[in-house]
């Protein structure tokens, strides 16, 4: 790696050393550039953050013309103006609580596939230092940004404020805000709004996980309502797994003024002198496609820079015991259940919760945790009879852990009260089972404790190729034995399962895991260069979960997101979906099935198999693709269209090959009604010029009355027919959804060549 250390060669390294611009720098990515004033002695100020058509020379033509578009880059309190929030503020020993940066010097370091900025900032008064970093990926639209802060006072300081980033978007009233918020079981649901002057929060305080209220990704469509593919879009996602805070502030006609980081209530930082504390990254990108642009620009960028372990590969089809069996685990059961995930042509399966415990048994969720031993009752043959079996059967063999919890009911609370988190001397507030409490992950023997039982369990079982990591607690208990009340405990957790993550991906960089919490509570840029993947929802309903996997479809790629085909009636909503329509809704990420096969009809056998065989086809493109989301389910439109019974509510995307050559298609019908107007889809992202042929996949199958059984089926009309891009893409299909159907949620999977 090159460093270098001087200003002007910083400038002269990316093309900009021109007197007239003394102290700018840029950083670029393919399409994007953010531009700084670095001048030395001056405050750090941003100029610019767009596309590429604009020179310097537009910018500072612009700037000279407007009054308030010229923000410093990190506000700090102190520093800070009427219209501005502290992005920094920290308390010296003596009780000042202010600070005045300005540049002290900047350096750029060059790699094959990206170039890092750091400028330098000074205190004038005290020895304190704040290092902006701004890292611009070369092959993706991406930059990363986050600050180092350093001091050298003679007492520790207390950061009490310490953002990520901030970015001044220097635009009129009509900016609209994208995000998600949720609960267990109702992750992802998708909220555009038209921010108004105040100041709008999003936060999450959970402790222990971050996603499912609300979470740490947002959008800001810069062109009014929000489009899939055209406008100027903002996206942004916190790169951290703890408590973060999302702050969007438009106290005048300055614009709007965008600040996210590490949620400072309860976690005021105490920094001891020449400690460096790291803000998590931020990730920015600016798209001029619309939401679909920045998407696309956030799942190349996890695939491909390191935010989604293993980012590029292709994922197996598993089943889970979970759903099917629940605690009640037999070596019998489990077998069985492979029989199935083979026969059905599935790789992997995974046997989910309730193998453990030997003093408690883990028959429901009360006890056990931390105990990681096998349940001899349960499984006579340990793991070993398991894996032996799974690789009979050339399947793969997966299993459940909660690493970072303890139930009271279990040996390990019994031997180690005080690594749980507690407050000592106050009543313990127990989570799940009533009896369910966080370990204390700052702790370096809970830490070890942690990486001793992956590494225990994976070196005596070889033949475990998948892990799902669950985390089902919040941080209830704010306090550690023998430190009490600990200012940065929301934080140092999370460096500690961070550091837990990086000592096991270090030994097992092969190991697929699962990010697990109650379902999609960890869906985060935090945690995700660790996992392959994460369970999305505990909701298998395949008709919520079309909202659910669109919502998290803003921010995760397709191969991250762990979609399983649930039974019916589904057992949390009673609904009854067929299974055509649960293969299709689960096919479009990393496909699964969660059910007792046992009691599947022969229909359902039948279609899964078929379902199982086409997905493995159509792997690559689903899970590698470039997503294009067609027609968002009606309740979903940023503009609300009339509401009219008789239209087809249509959810409709496709995934496409970087080439073009190939793409897939979905369409799920969440409506059907007699006579409804069909729904038109535009496709997107083909090659106009183009002539695509479209095959029909996961043919629903029919009962042939001569053979008195199930049977392949027929495909639609449009099965074999030819289109050229230009066609698809401007005029559209309607789909044969509801007209050819008698049955409720009709849905169609194309495949494009
Ligand atoms: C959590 C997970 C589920 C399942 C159970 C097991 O709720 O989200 O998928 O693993 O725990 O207890």
């Amino acid at each position: 790696m090159k460093t270098r250390n001087l200003l002007f060669v910083a400038m002269a390294c990316m093309g900009l050393l021109s007197p007239m611009h003394a102290g700018v720098l840029k950083v670029e990515t393919p399409n994007t550039q953010l531009v700084l004033d670095a001048t030395e002695g001056q405050p750090l100020a941003m100029l610019y953050y767009g596309d590429k058509s604009a020179t310097l020379e537009d910018i500072s033509n612009q700037q000279s013309a407007v009054s308030n578009q010229m923000s410093a880059v990190y506000p700090a309190f102190g520093d800070i103006d009427m219209i501005h929030l502290p992005a920094l503020q920290v308390q010296h020993a003596g009780g000042d609580l202010s600070l005045n940066l300005s540049v002290q010097n900047s350096e750029v370091r060059s790699q094959i596939n990206y170039d890092e900025l750091c400028v330098t900032l000074r205190d004038k008064l005290q020895p304190v230092t704040v290092r902006v970093y701004y890292k611009a990926w070369k092959n993706v639209d991406i930059i990363e940004t986050w600050t180092e802060i350093e001091h050298q006072e003679k007492q520790p300081i207390t950061l009490k404020r310490f953002d990520s980033g901030y970015l001044h978007i220097g635009e009129g009233d009509n900016v609209w805000l994208t995000h998600l918020h949720g609960d267990w079981a109702a992750e992802a649901v998708v909220t555009h709004e038209p921010l108004t002057r105040g100041l709008k929060v999003i936060r999450n305080t959970d402790g222990a996980r971050n996603a499912h209220l609300d979470a740490p990704e947002l959008m800001l469509s810069l062109d009014g309502a929000p489009e899939e593919n055209n406008g100027r879009v903002i996206g942004a996602a916190l790169c951290w797994s703890g408590n973060f805070e999302l702050r969007l502030n438009a106290p005048n006609n300055s614009g709007i003024h965008f600040y996210a980081g590490i949620d400072p209530q309860s976690s005021e930082y105490v920094l001891a002198p020449k400690q460096v504390f790291t803000t998590p990254r931020l990730a920015l990108t600016y798209s001029t496609s619309g939401m679909g642009g920045v998407s696309r620009a956030f799942h190349k960028w996890a695939r491909s820079c390191g935010y989604l372990h293993n980012g590029n590969a292709t994922r197996d089809i598993l089943l889970n015991s979970w759903e099917g069996i629940y605690f009640d685990i037999t070596e019998q059961r489990i077998i069985d259940m492979m029989n199935d995930i083979a026969a059905f042509g599935g790789e992997l399966f995974v046997m989910d919760d309730g193998w453990f415990g030997d003093k408690y048994p883990r028959n429901n969720d009360s006890s056990s945790l931390g105990d990681w031993v096998v349940d001899m009752r349960k499984l006579p043959g340990g793991l070993q009879a398991l894996t032996d079996a799974a690789k009979e059967r050339h399947i793969k063999f997966g299993i459940w852990i909660e690493p970072e919890a303890v139930n009271t009911v279990s040996e390990l609370y019994e031997q180690h009260p005080d690594w749980a988190l507690q407050v000592p001397g106050r009543e313990l507030k127990l989570g799940r089972g009533g009896t369910q409490l966080v370990l204390d992950m700052t702790n370096p023997k809970v830490q070890d404790f942690v990486v001793n039982m992956v590494d225990d369990l994976l070196t005596r079982n070889p033949y475990i190729s998948y892990i799902k990591w669950d985390a089902n607690a919040s941080i209830q208990n704010y306090g550690h034995v023998g430190k009490g009340y600990s200012n940065n405990l929301y934080i140092d957790y999370h460096l500690g399962l961070l550091n837990v993550l990086k000592r096991i991906r270090a030994k097992y960089p092969d190991i697929v895991i699962q990010n697990c919490a109650s379902g999609g509570g960890r869906a985060n840029y935090g945690l995700m260069p660790y996992f392959d993947e994460f369970w999305v929802s505990d909701n298998n309903d395949a008709l919520q979960r079309v909202f659910i996997q669109w919502g998290t479809s803003y921010f995760f790629p397709s191969n991250a997101m762990a979609q399983h085909i649930g039974g019916s009636p589904y057992q949390m909503t009673n609904r009854v979906i067929p299974i055509k329509f649960r293969c299709d809704v689960a096919m479009s990420g990393r496909l699964g099935i969660e059910l007792q096969p046992k009691h599947m009809t022969d229909e359902e056998r039948l279609q899964c198999t078929i379902a199982l065989a086409d997905y493995k086809s159509l792997r690559p493109v689903i899970q590698l693709g470039n997503l294009y989301r067609l027609n968002a389910p009606q309740s979903y439109q940023p503009v609300s269209s009339q509401f009219a019974p008789a239209k087809q509510d249509v959810a409709a995307l496709m995934y496409v090959t970087d080439d073009k050559e190939e793409a897939v298609v979905f369409a799920y019908s969440l409506s059907n009604f007699m006579k409804q107007a069909p729904q038109r889809i535009r496709f997107a992202g083909l090659d106009p010029e183009k002539v695509y042929t479209l095959e029909e996949k996961n043919i629903r199958v029919q009962y042939n009355h001569d053979k008195n059984a199930w049977d392949a089926g027929t495909p639609c009309a449009l099965h074999g027919k030819q289109f050229t891009g230009a066609y698809l893409m401007s005029v559209g299909l309607i789909l044969p959804l509801c007209t050819e159907y008698t049955q409720d949620f009709p849905s169609r999977i194309f495949y494009l060549r």
